[in-house]
């Protein structure tokens, strides 16, 4: 059975280990420094595998010792946003947590591969693939998945179609700045902006670059943890059975789209090599303008890093 240690056990932590037990992808491990916590959620999860015919074993824990020989880490310790707060700031109190757990975790399982959802989330990849020193196919963060599945569940809503047939893709940082590609977006290859008026479309957009605040806004203690959780467990799925899937996450670019030294949501292949590829669109002008515009407010995050840890 292969292995995956969630660092951080709370909602989302939590959650994702609840969608990974429900697959019977792996053992699981749940840390989180607050003492019981990761193993009465453990436990708990544990007791309900013989009800759902799985057989994961889940352990939770205040230390990485228990992580050793992970296949997979999956960071989501972290303060997460309450109203009014950007994702930004969380920058300084979340960098020293995940910079540890990026590190610590390394000294276990020096061949596992990351998945990053810690907020802000391309800040905290970038920190976590600089901190381990790991090359760029090892660490990948959470974030397109989440944006996209959002801006598809708003287009089920508006036409009543399966969200099967909805196939969205939003990219850029995981920010009020992310780019959904209304072009490249289609329900059963029909092009959304032919399924849908321009202003409808609009408001989709609109709501899906606002998508975490909505809930943030309604939750008031904490952030989103079903969607994001759900888009982790698919990343790690793919990186398991090697299905190269091709889905928006937050990769270190290096030259791609014109990018270097940062981490940005861009379609990749997800397979047994981790982040396998990164794959180019073609991009139309007010795309590539809108991209550019994502990028430098990823970058700004990036420098304000930067000044607090040294890299
Ligand atoms: N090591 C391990 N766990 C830690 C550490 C640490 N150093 N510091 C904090 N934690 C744990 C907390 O004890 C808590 O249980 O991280 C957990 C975070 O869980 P929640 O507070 O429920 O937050 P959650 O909604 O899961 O969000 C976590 O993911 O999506 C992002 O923006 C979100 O940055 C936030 C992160």
């Amino acid at each position: 059975m292969k292995k995956i240690s969630i660092i951080g056990a709370g909602m989302t932590g939590a959650t994702t280990a609840h969608w990974l037990a429900e697959r019977e992808l792996a053992d699981l491990v749940l840390v989180d420094v607050v003492e019981g916590m990761p193993q009465g959620k453990a436990l708990d999860m544990l007791e309900a595998m013989p009800i759902i015919g799985k057989d994961v074993e889940i352990v939770g824990a205040n230390d990485y010792a228990a992580t050793k020989g992970s296949d997979i880490i999956i960071i989501t310790a972290g303060l997460p946003r309450k109203p009014g707060m950007s994702r930004d700031d969380l920058l300084s109190a979340n960098a020293e947590i995940v910079g540890k757990a990026a590190t610590e975790t390394l000294k276990y399982s020096p061949d596992a591969f990351y998945i990053v959802l810690t907020n802000p989330l391309d800040t905290m990849a970038y920190l976590t693939m600089k901190k381990t020193g790991l090359p760029r196919n090892r660490v990948v963060g959470q974030a397109g998945i989440l944006d996209s599945a959002r801006m598809r569940a708003f287009v089920a809503m508006e036409t009543g179609v399966s969200v099967e047939n909805i196939d969205c893709y939003v990219l850029g940082g995981h920010g009020d700045e992310m780019v959904p590609l209304t072009r490249h977006s289609n329900i059963a290859g029909i092009p959304l902006r032919e399924y849908l008026p321009a202003d409808r479309l609009e408001a989709i957009v609109n709501r899906t670059r606002k998508g975490g605040g909505e809930i943030v806004n309604l939750l008031k203690t904490g952030s989103a943890f079903y969607a994001p959780s759900a888009a982790c467990a698919q990343m790690a799925e793919a990186i398991l059975k090697n299905k190269k899937l091709i889905v928006p996450c937050a990769a270190y670019m290096d030259g791609e789209y014109g990018l270097r030294d940062m981490f940005f949501g861009v379609p990749v292949m997800l397979g047994a090599n981790g982040m396998e590829k990164i794959i180019e669109y073609t991009l139309d002008d007010a795309e590539k303008a809108m991209l550019e515009k994502s990028a430098a407010a990823v970058k700004e995050t990036h420098e304000a890093l930067k000044k607090l840890v040294s890299l």
